[in-house]
């Protein structure tokens, strides 16, 4: 009996099905009530006492064996997937869609690559603050307006607890807990309590920089965002500075950047051939020393952007509600630009 297993044993492992009809031959031939295995267990209750075990062994073998062979080969026929199939490295992948990076994200990465490049090292801060980060510590006075319900979103009253309305507020950090010279960057998103429209939103995202050391000057500052802005805009753009006023820097300026249009009149620049892309100046001494650095001996510049309109100039968006509605048809236009 044992010889009769060991040869179906045999037969059976070789055995593949390129039809259902072989595969139903198959079935009749060993699995099927008047097939082999069934015949072998009828045989299997004559089998010697002494032998039973070997032979009930080998026995149980086979049924396992015959019936693996059939279902393997049923669902090949069938194109399911066997686990054989399963561990072929070969076989090519199923594609996953990749995404592509959203505009905010392009835009910040490549101002921080630029300023990288010069230097700079990227500082973060928390997006919920306190009054000495966001507006004591930068010389707002006590009535500011930035510090009324109206403008900025409180979390709590008394203490101050707000959502940051600028990244300045990492400047003090950074000047807090490190010496000059600092050359930082620090992007991140701010929140202001604005009514939402095409120009303006209650989220938005600035990057502010900022360059601590002995005998900083204007000029400095002057030439490192004449060079930012050629990276970014292109070798034949141009820069202006206008007078301007922050708490926390004197003098302080606007800076503008030209419009692609050269001013013949487009929507975004209204025909004056100018838009205005971030505010800067020199630190302001009391500044320096509300963060515990020596305005005596040291000097600095610092600026701050939006990046909603930077990415405005960049890909000629019009509407700054479009980087908030994560429409996949407005995300997906931005693949090429990574
Ligand atoms: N924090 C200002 C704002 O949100 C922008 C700014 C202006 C930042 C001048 C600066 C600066 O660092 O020097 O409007």
């Amino acid at each position: 009996m044992i010889d009769k297993i060991n040869r179906i044993k045999e037969e059976a492992g070789r055995f593949k099905a390129a039809t259902q009809a072989e595969l139903e031959e198959f079935r009749l031939k060993y699995l099927s009530k008047k097939g082999q295995l069934n015949a072998l267990f009828d045989e299997f209750k004559t089998v010697a006492a002494e032998q039973k075990r070997e032979a009930g062994q080998k026995l149980n073998e086979l049924k396992n064996l015959l019936n693996e062979t059939f279902e393997r080969c049923r669902a090949t026929l069938d194109g399911e997937t066997t686990s054989e199939q399963d561990n072929d490295l070969t076989r090519p992948g199923e594609s996953i869609p990749t995404g592509s990076r959203h505009p905010i994200s392009i835009t910040r990465n490549e101002i921080c690559g630029i300023f990288s490049r010069l230097g700079f090292t990227i500082a973060e801060g928390p997006e919920i603050e306190d009054d000495w980060h966001v507006f004591s510590a930068l010389n707002f006075p006590k009535d500011h307006p930035a510090r009324d319900m109206q403008d900025t979103f409180f979390v709590t009253k008394d203490p101050d607890v707000v959502l940051r309305t600028h990244t300045s507020s990492v400047q003090v950090r950074v000047m807090e807990t490190t010496r000059p010279p600092i050359r930082m960057i620090m992007p991140g998103r701010v929140f202001r309590n604005e009514a939402v429209s095409a120009r303006a939103h209650c989220i938005f995202h600035q990057v502010e920089g900022l360059y601590v050391a002995e005998n900083v000057s204007f000029a400095d500052m002057k030439q490192t965002l004449m060079f930012f802005t050629k990276e970014m805009f292109g070798e034949k753009s141009q820069i202006r500075l206008r007078p301007s006023f922050f708490p926390f820097t004197e003098p302080s300026a606007e800076m503008d950047v030209s419009c692609t249009c050269g001013g013949k009149g487009c929507s975004l620049c209204k025909g004056t051939g100018w838009l205005e892309i971030m505010g800067c100046g020199m630190v302001d001494p009391n500044v320096l020393d509300n963060c515990g650095i020596n305005s005596k001996k040291y000097s600095g510049y610092a600026f701050g952007m939006g990046i909603e309109r930077i990415a405005f100039l960049k890909f000629q968006i019009k509407d700054i509600r479009m980087y908030f509605e994560n429409d996949v048809r407005f995300l997906k236009q931005f693949a090429a630009a990574l």
